[in-house]
């Protein structure tokens, strides 16, 4: 079994590194061979919406560090995705990520309709944990619709992959701290459990 986390956060050692951390620490005491990365470590770049797919599905044609692991995710059975929660959804850095992940976008037409469809080329059946750091409370102390929507948006990622499950683990009422997921041991608990289970 080989897991692999990101972590998109820029604040290094902080409560989603710390949750991503837990899982693969869960994982790794069950036998798996893991490696955490960090986003904030490499050089990336948005996606500009190139089309590139075309030509080579899966193989994104810009030069930064973000082409070659997106490459080596399809080796991984399972992905462990963390983010901060950044103006009511994902921080800026997990979103490029997560644009990139259109190169593996594969569309043609239907042999039978002639409509156009599209599905990921992206080996299927791989386990998906999903990490979420927030300032704010639970309940949110304001504009709780929009955490909804965050929460149901971020399956898009896995479903969209195929993915053989989802886990959430969900860090609440951090404010600004970032040792808050640290001092929380019944957090840490769970996330390494989830790791364990993968
Ligand atoms: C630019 C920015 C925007 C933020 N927006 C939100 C927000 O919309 N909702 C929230 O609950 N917390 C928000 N936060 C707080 C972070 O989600 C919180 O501190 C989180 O624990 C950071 O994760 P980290 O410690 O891994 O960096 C924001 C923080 C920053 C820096």
């Amino acid at each position: 079994m080989k897991v692999i986390g990101i972590n998109s956060s820029p604040r290094k050692n902080a409560n989603t590194q710390t949750l991503v951390e837990a899982v693969l620490r869960g994982a790794a005491q069950k036998g798996a061979e893991t490696r955490l990365v960090n986003l904030r470590e490499l050089t990336i770049h948005g996606c500009l919406g190139c089309e590139g797919r075309k030509k080579q599905l899966g193989h994104c044609v810009q030069k930064d560090d973000l082409s070659p692991l997106l490459r080596d995710l399809t080796g991984y059975d399972a992905i462990v995705l963390g983010t901060p929660v950044y103006w009511f959804h994902v921080n800026a850095q997990f979103k490029m990520l997560v644009d990139r992940l259109y190169s593996f976008l594969e569309s043609g037409a239907d042999p039978e309709t002639g409509e156009e469809i599209f599905r990921f080329h992206f080996p299927s059946g791989k386990k998906f944990v999903l990490a979420v750091s927030r300032g704010d409370v639970e309940p949110a102390s304001m504009l709780p619709q929009f955490y909804d929507h965050l929460n149901e948006w971020l399956n898009v990622i896995p479903l969209s992959l195929g993915a053989a499950s989802i886990e959430f683990i969900h860090h609440y009422g951090a404010e600004i701290n970032r040792k808050a997921a640290k001092n929380d041991a019944g957090l840490i608990e769970k996330a390494e459990r989830v790791g364990a289970g993968l």
